[in-house]
């Protein structure tokens, strides 16, 4: 699991955080049994954050770019009333469709809507505006789907993106996906639209909000 926190204060937050309801436990176990790169599941803290959010901004409509096996895009749904919406964006079919056995599975299924291919392609073809919008995909495109994402969000909507502390390395950026997210976090930083939070938890979480929309 990605962390900068010691394993025993990790797992200690983890036993005084919600605990997970069973499938998504098996949802975890299954990923990690099958998966090598399990390691992009965003996990229970994270995932119970992304659901504390949900219920505290009372959200409606949910845009998640990066589904992976289904983790995030359900603990969000679960949070949901009942004609609350999430699109969930992903170019990988064997994890999307895990994720929809998942989705099936949770009684939730009716909420989320599954959109296969490039997620700046499905972004463009997106109509309305979102309350939160969550950003855990190729790390490269980051700037752009900031950008259209202040497009589609709401005048008080947040944007939330997952590993902007990227192991450290965005101290001393060297590779393409270093650069990329080291940009995407002064980008934010000089971006006078918005009020934001770096929250050095997991991988780090950014938190974004319109300042003067
Ligand atoms: C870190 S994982 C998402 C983890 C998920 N949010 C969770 O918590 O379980 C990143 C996902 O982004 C997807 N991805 C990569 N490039 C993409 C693109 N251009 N458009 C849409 N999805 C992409 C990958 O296939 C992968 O499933």
């Amino acid at each position: 699991m990605l962390t900068f926190v010691p394993e025993e204060i990790e797992n200690y937050s983890i036993q005084h955080t919600s605990k997970l309801p069973n499938y998504l436990q098996k949802l975890i176990r299954l990923t990690q049994e099958t998966r090598e790169d399990a390691m992009m599941l965003s996990g229970p803290i994270e995932g119970n954050l992304l659901q504390l959010l949900v219920i505290s901004t009372k959200a409606k409509r949910i845009l998640e770019i990066g589904t992976f096996t289904g983790f995030s895009a359900q603990m969000m749904a679960d949070a949901l009333p009942n004609d609350g919406e999430i699109i969930t964006c992903d170019i990988d079919k064997e994890t999307a469709k895990i994720a929809n056995e998942c989705f099936l599975e949770s009684g939730h299924s009716e909420k989320i809507t599954q959109k296969l291919g490039p997620a700046l392609e499905t972004m463009s073809e997106l109509k309305g505006s979102f309350d939160i919008i969550f950003i855990d995909a190729d790390k490269e495109n980051y700037t752009a789907y900031y950008e259209k994402s202040m497009d589609l969000l709401s005048d008080s909507g947040l944007i939330i993106i997952d590993n902007v502390l990227w192991g450290g390395r965005v101290l001393n950026p060297k590779d393409e996906t270093d650069i990329a997210i080291a940009s995407l976090n002064d980008h934010i930083t000089n971006d006078s639209r918005v009020t934001h939070v770096m929250l050095p938890i997991r991988d780090g979480v950014m938190l974004v909000t319109p300042s003067n929309k």
